[in-house]
C-alpha cells in the first residue's frame, strides 16, 4: 500500500458506490468535479408502506453492475484510468450496505487500487461542493432525509461538528408517518407537499417537543397528529378526506418550523452566514421557501445543492471521498460496514 500512498494527490478518478437504502448509485470524480452520477431507485418497496430491507439487498446485488458500467461509460472513463474505489461504509441498513462495500472491495482487489470509506452523512454534507456556488466557511448545515435529521457545523473544509440531532424519528420520516395516517401512500412527503399548495397552513396546531440544545424529537408531534385525528374522525368519519390540503398544510407548517428554529438558533448563536440544506427533505417547497426568506431578510446565503445531489446519490459520495483522498485517509479490506 506504501507505493500506493506516496502517489496520492488532487489528480484523481474516483468510482464512487452507495448502497445504503433504497437507491443504487454509482458516480465518477476527476480531479473534484463530478463526471457521472447515475441512479437506480428501488420502486419494489412501494406496495409495502416502507423500505423492506432484504428486498433491498437483492435489488442492489440485481443492480450494482449496470449502475457501475453506466456510471464510467457515461464519464468516459474505463476501469484502468480509475486511482481509487470509494464506498459508503454507513449509516445505513446493513444487508444493502455489504452488497455496496463487497462489490467495492472486489473492484479494489482486482484493479489494485485504494479504497475509501466515506460515511453517508458526512457525504450529504459534501454535495454541497459539488457545483458553484461552493460556500465558505464557517458554513451550518440542515441535513433532513427519511432516515436522517442533523445539524451540521463546519468550520473548515475538514473540521465539521454536529451540534443537533433527533433523538428519535427523521425529519422525512415524520412526514411519511403523517401521510400514513391520512391515508396517504408511501413514501407521502411529496405529496403532503402538494396537497399543501391549496391548504391553510395556520387552521390546525400541533404540538411540537422542546428539546436542549439544538436537538429534535417528532415522536410527540406524531402522538399529537393521531390523536387530533382520532377525535376529530370520531364526531365526522369524512373529516380527513374534507379537510386534507389544510391538514397537510398544516403539518408542514409545524415540521417546517420546528426545523427552522433550531437553525435560527444555531446561525445567530455562532454567527453563521452561510447556511445549507440537504437530504430528501430538501425538496419540500416550504422548507426550501421558508429557509431563502430568513436568509434573504438576515443578510445570509442559502445553498441547496441541485436535487439529484440532495436524495441519495453516489455523488456526493465520490465528493466525500475526494476529500478523504487528499488527506491519504484510506481503508483496508478488513474494514466492516456499520449500520448505525
Ligand atoms: O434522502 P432521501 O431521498 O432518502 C432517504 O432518507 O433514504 O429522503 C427521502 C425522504 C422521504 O421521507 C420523503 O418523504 C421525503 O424525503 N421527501 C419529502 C419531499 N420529497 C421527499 N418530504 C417533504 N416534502 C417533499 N417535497
Ligand atoms: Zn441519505
Amino acid at each position: 500500500m506504501d507505493s500506493v500512498l506516496t502517489l496520492l494527490n488532487e489528480h484523481a478518478t474516483i468510482l464512487a458506490i452507495e448502497s445504503s437504502c433504497d437507491d443504487t448509485s454509482a458516480a465518477v470524480i476527476k480531479d473534484g468535479s463530478i463526471r457521472s452520477n447515475v441512479v437506480s431507485s428501488q420502486l419494489i418497496h412501494a406496495p409495502y408502506g416502507g423500505v423492506v430491507p432484504e428486498l433491498a439487498s437483492r435489488a442492489h446485488q440485481q443492480m450494482i453492475v449496470p449502475v457501475c458500467e453506466a456510471a464510467l461509460k457515461k464519464a468516459n472513463v474505463h476501469y484502468q484510468h480509475l486511482n481509487a474505489i470509494a464506498y459508503t461504509a454507513g449509516p445505513g441498513l446493513l444487508g444493502s450496505l455489504l452488497v455496496g462495500s463487497s462489490f467495492a472491495k472486489g473492484l479494489a482487489i482486482s484493479l489494485n487500487l485504494p479504497l475509501i470509506a466515506v460515511d453517508h452523512m458526512k457525504a450529504h454534507v459534501a454535495a454541497h461542493f459539488i457545483d458553484e456556488p461552493k460556500p465558505t466557511f464557517p458554513f451550518l448545515c440542515l441535513l433532513v432525509s427519511g432516515g436522517h435529521t442533523r445539524l451540521v457545523l463546519l468550520r473548515s473544509e475538514n473540521e465539521q461538528e454536529i451540534i443537533g440531532e433527533t433523538k428519535d424519528d427523521a425529519a422525512g420520516e415524520a412526514f411519511d408517518k403523517a401521510a400514513k395516517m391520512l391515508g396517504i401512500p408511501y413514501p407521502g412527503g411529496p405529496l403532503i407537499d402538494r396537497y399543501a399548495k391549496s391548504g391553510n397552513p395556520t387552521r390546525f396546531k400541533f404540538n411540537t417537543a422542546q428539546m436542549t440544545g439544538y436537538d429534535y424529537s417528532f415522536s410527540g408531534l406524531k402522538t399529537s397528529i393521531l390523536y387530533f385525528l382520532q377525535d376529530q374522525v370520531l364526531k365526522q368519519s369524512s373529516f380527513i378526506q374534507d379537510n386534507l390540503p389544510d391538514l397537510c398544510a398544516s403539518i408542514q407548517f409545524t415540521i417546517v418550523n420546528y426545523l427552522l428554529k433550531n437553525l435560527r438558533l444555531a446561525a445567530e448563536q455562532y454567527q453563521i452566514k452561510n447556511i445549507g440544506l440537504a437530504g430528501g427533505v430538501a425538496a419540500n417547497s416550504e422548507l426550501r421557501r421558508s429557509i431563502q426568506s430568513w436568509c434573504m431578510a438576515s443578510d445570509r446565503q442559502a445553498f441547496i445543492p441541485d436535487f439529484q445531489y440532495c436524495t441519495d446519490n453516489a455523488g456526493m459520495i465520490a465528493m466525500e471521498a475526494y476529500r478523504l483522498y487528499k488527506l491519504n485517509s484510506l481503508v483496508n479490506l478488513e474494514t466492516k460496514p456499520y449500520a448505525r
